[in-house]
């Protein structure tokens, strides 16, 4: 089948994902239009594809399970029978539901999401946890894949004729778990509101960006990369003694997981 156009959607707090996304899309032969629906500014944004289109998803793993507000956002967008590539970003833990939330959401709105994959990428929580990923190896494996599903796409007369691959991940999906590190200002902060317009959110009130409201906050971290002041943190004991617990158990290298539907 011929693709006229790609498109990436991501959500990407602290730019890993869209990283392990970059290294997709450099391996797909048209130039793709990128859409950032990371911000709350995005919450409203509803965005419709044709069946000659081919749109990659890409959002970081939280809990086992898709970003909530990924999730969501994703959720409004419109297929057309329209092939999509799914990619769950994970810390080298595990990415349990979260790629199978992703293919439910992207079938129940119209896409065919037949190349999935859970990259791996360095923990945005956990300091020094898959530090440096994706590397070289990773960018070699997610261009393969990229290639993979391109001639996937090639050989398929239509969209009804691409199969969706089974992808690990149980029904009802695992809870989300309640994460403990809310990152707070400091006196650096200088109420820029850089921050708050980031936040996926909608947690650090534009009017007083020195504040969170801890029972929007996704522990994502955005808030801590995005600040030109280095004013924002979290806790940074409690970060350490849990840092290390999940060292010991998740430091090991995990390899990225692929699944093209055949
Ligand atoms: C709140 C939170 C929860 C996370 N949960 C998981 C998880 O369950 N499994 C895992 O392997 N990585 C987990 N991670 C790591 C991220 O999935 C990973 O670092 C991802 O690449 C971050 O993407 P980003 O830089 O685009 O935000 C978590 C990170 C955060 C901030």
């Amino acid at each position: 089948m011929k693709i006229n156009q790609i498109s990436v959607v991501f959500f990407s707090a602290t730019g890993r994902t869209r990283r392990a996304a970059e290294q997709v899309a450099s391996a797909l032969p048209l130039a793709a239009d990128w859409l950032d629906i990371t911000p709350h500014a995005a919450d409203g944004l509803a965005r419709s594809f044709g069946p000659d289109e081919l749109v990659v998803w890409a959002a970081p793993v939280y809990g086992g399970r898709l970003a909530l507000q990924a999730a969501q956002r994703f959720a409004r967008l419109k297929g057309k029978q329209t092939p999509a590539v799914l990619l769950a970003v994970f810390g080298n833990r595990d990415y349990d539901d979260a790629l199978l939330e992703m293919q439910d959401i992207a079938q129940a709105a119209g896409f065919v999401p037949f190349a999935c994959a859970a990259p791996v990428a360095e923990h945005s929580l956990m300091p020094g946890i898959a530090a440096g990923r994706p590397d070289e190896q990773d960018a070699q494996q997610l261009a393969d894949f990229a290639r993979g599903l391109w001639q996937t796409l090639q050989q398929a007369p239509a969209a009804a004729d691409l199969r969706v691959p089974a992808v690990k991940g149980k029904r009802p999906y695992k809870d989300y778990p309640s994460i403990p590190f809310k990152p707070a200002a400091s006196q650096a902060c200088v109420q820029c509101g850089v921050c708050a317009r980031a936040c996926p959110a909608g947690a650090i009130p534009l009017e007083h960006p020195n504040q969170t409201d801890k029972t929007r906050c996704l522990s994502c971290m955005r808030c801590v990369s995005v600040c030109p002041q280095g004013a924002r943190s979290v806790n940074k004991l409690l970060l350490a003694a849990a840092g290390k617990a999940f060292a010991l158990k998740f430091g090991a290298r995990k390899e990225p997981e692929f699944f093209i539907g055949r």
